[in-house]
């Protein structure tokens, strides 16, 4: 059996949890069998998309967390600082309507609704693991589509080096932004290289629903070889810039956290070793793999740095 039931799950995230595996397997299944485009409806083309697609970023062996598990142990500092406290407070922040203002160097700049930004891009499933500073880890059944793609609709210029992420600051909304816990609002950034990988994707959903709030609705970013704060939530601002962004945490700690924040089990953190994490629903540890597992197609962006200096 593929998912862990525990007494605490109430019956309808259970069926929600299983709802999603079986339409999963029952789509596979079915395209494997040749049955895929009539069943489904779907174009012979989709149907052979889906596949591939499918085979990309479906994690053999990896169990997927529980929907319980992904939406209520969450950091969200702007909604509290406790692992509950993002489902608690971040259901009151109006996500819609949501607006966009991209800015810096690119051909496009301008404030669009969150409408014009999702409208040309299909939506792709993606199963990741994530793994976040504090040790422990996930496997996420996102929805979203690659960030790349929405890069190039803005024309970044060639002076454009990096990508900066601003999350919304709202402390009416956001309580958390009451208190100096961070410089707010949150920045992330990525090198212009990270942010166009295929891998890098903006997530509107998780377990095909409409991402909740606590984890970042309306659109967050997701890069699955990076420890999850650089997975930046609720994202109101992006700015292609020439000088390397200072994120929210490397201004806070900048001896702790620096700008690339790969996962990598062989530079500990000040505090403590990076080499194992508990993944959550698990009672043991396990071991962290380099770049999250994801080496294969990541590791060529590093090459020739010495990634304890760029960590
Ligand atoms: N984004 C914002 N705006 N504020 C935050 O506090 N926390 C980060 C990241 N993105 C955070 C954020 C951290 S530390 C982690 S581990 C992930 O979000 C957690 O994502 P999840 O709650 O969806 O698992």
């Amino acid at each position: 059996m593929l998912i862990k039931q525990s007494s605490d799950i109430k019956e309808n995230e259970v069926t929600d949890q299983q709802d999603y595996l079986s339409r999963r397997a029952f789509i596979k299944a079915s395209i494997a069998q040749g049955l895929g485009a009539s069943l489904l409806g779907l174009g012979v083309t989709e149907s052979a998309q889906a596949l591939s697609k499918d085979k990309e970023y479906t994690l053999e062996g990896d169990e997927v967390t529980s929907y319980k598990d992904i939406t209520t142990y969450n950091n969200f500092y702007e909604f509290g600082t406790g692992k509950g406290d993002p489902a608690k407070n971040a259901h009151h922040l109006p996500t819609s309507p949501w607006s966009i203002v991209v800015e810096g160097e690119c051909e496009k700049a301008g404030r669009y609704s969150l409408e014009d930004i999702l409208k040309p891009h299909d939506s792709e499933d993606r199963i990741y693991r994530f793994r976040c500073v504090e040790g422990w880890s996930m496997v996420i059944p996102w929805q979203g589509f690659p960030l790349s793609d929405l890069i190039k609709r803005f024309q970044p210029t060639s002076k454009a080096k990096y990508v900066r992420f601003e999350t919304l600051h709202d402390p009416e909304y956001m309580s958390g932004q009451r208190r100096p816990i961070l410089d707010w609002p949150y920045v992330e950034g990525l090198r212009m290289d990270e942010a166009m990988h295929p891998l890098a994707i903006l997530a509107t959903g998780l377990y095909g629903k409409t991402l909740p709030n606590q984890n970042g609705a309306p659109l967050r970013l997701v890069v699955p070889w990076k420890y999850g704060f650089k997975n930046i939530k609720s994202i109101a601002k992006i700015s292609f810039v020439e000088e390397q962004p200072v994120s929210a945490w490397t201004k806070s700690i900048p001896e702790e956290y620096g700008f690339y924040s790969n996962v990598n089990p062989t530079v500990a953190h000040p505090r403590w070793s990076q080499k194992r994490e508990r993944r959550i629903g698990d009672f043991f540890k396990r071991d962290t793999l380099m770049f999250n597992g994801y080496a294969d197609q990541v590791a060529s962006l590093y090459s020739g740095m010495d990634l304890t200096k760029h960590f």
